[in-house]
């Protein structure tokens, strides 16, 4: 099948390739960038493991073409931590609060949680939890993860971090 170039900024690095029309976006992160980080967890566009944030959304990138997103600006789980290596705040809140068991959700839900954050930087739980209501997390009960989102929301704002995890 003949393929077209696109062009787009992932994790802050102009990118170049070329991909078949068919290709879909979480196949070409994953395949042609070695971006691993987005999972496939279904095919009904219902798990939100593929979650990425492109143009200021969080995008199911199941759900889209790799060529629809020519020209944008996409960031991964991979992209989220500083270039030395020092994990953002909703790393180190899953990581503190437990918000993870066999962590195939984890970048989904930590890239939806990035997007909510920017929009709501002190989300009330009920916000959190209708916020991450695309994502699906089969081990931890969803509480943790919460917990983790609260604790990134309060580590941003500058807050004291109290609340231990369960
Ligand atoms: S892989 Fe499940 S929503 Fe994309
Ligand atoms: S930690 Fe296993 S699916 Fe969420």
């Amino acid at each position: 099948m003949a393929k077209s170039p696109i062009s787009m900024t992932v994790n802050g690095r102009a990118t170049e390739a070329l991909v078949e029309p068919r290709t879909l976006l979480i196949h070409f992160l994953r395949e042609q960038l070695s971006l691993t980080g987005p999972h496939i967890g279904c095919d009904t566009s219902h798990c939100g493991a593929c979650t990425v944030d492109l143009d200021g959304k969080s995008v199911k990138s199941c759900t889209m073409f790799a060529i629809q997103a020519n020209g944008a600006s996409i960031t991964t789980i991979e992209g989220l931590a500083a270039a030395d290596g020092t994990l953002h705040a909703l790393q180190e809140g899953f990581r503190e609060m437990h918000g993870l068991q066999c962590g195939f959700c984890t970048p989904g839900m930590i890239m939806r949680a990035y997007r909510l954050l920017q929009e709501n930087s002190s989300p009330s739980e009920e916000e959190i939890r209708f916020g991450i209501s695309g994502n699906l997390c089969r081990c931890t009960g969803y509480q943790n993860i919460v917990k983790a989102i609260q604790y990134a929301a309060a580590k941003m704002s500058g807050a004291e971090v109290r609340e231990a995890a369960e």
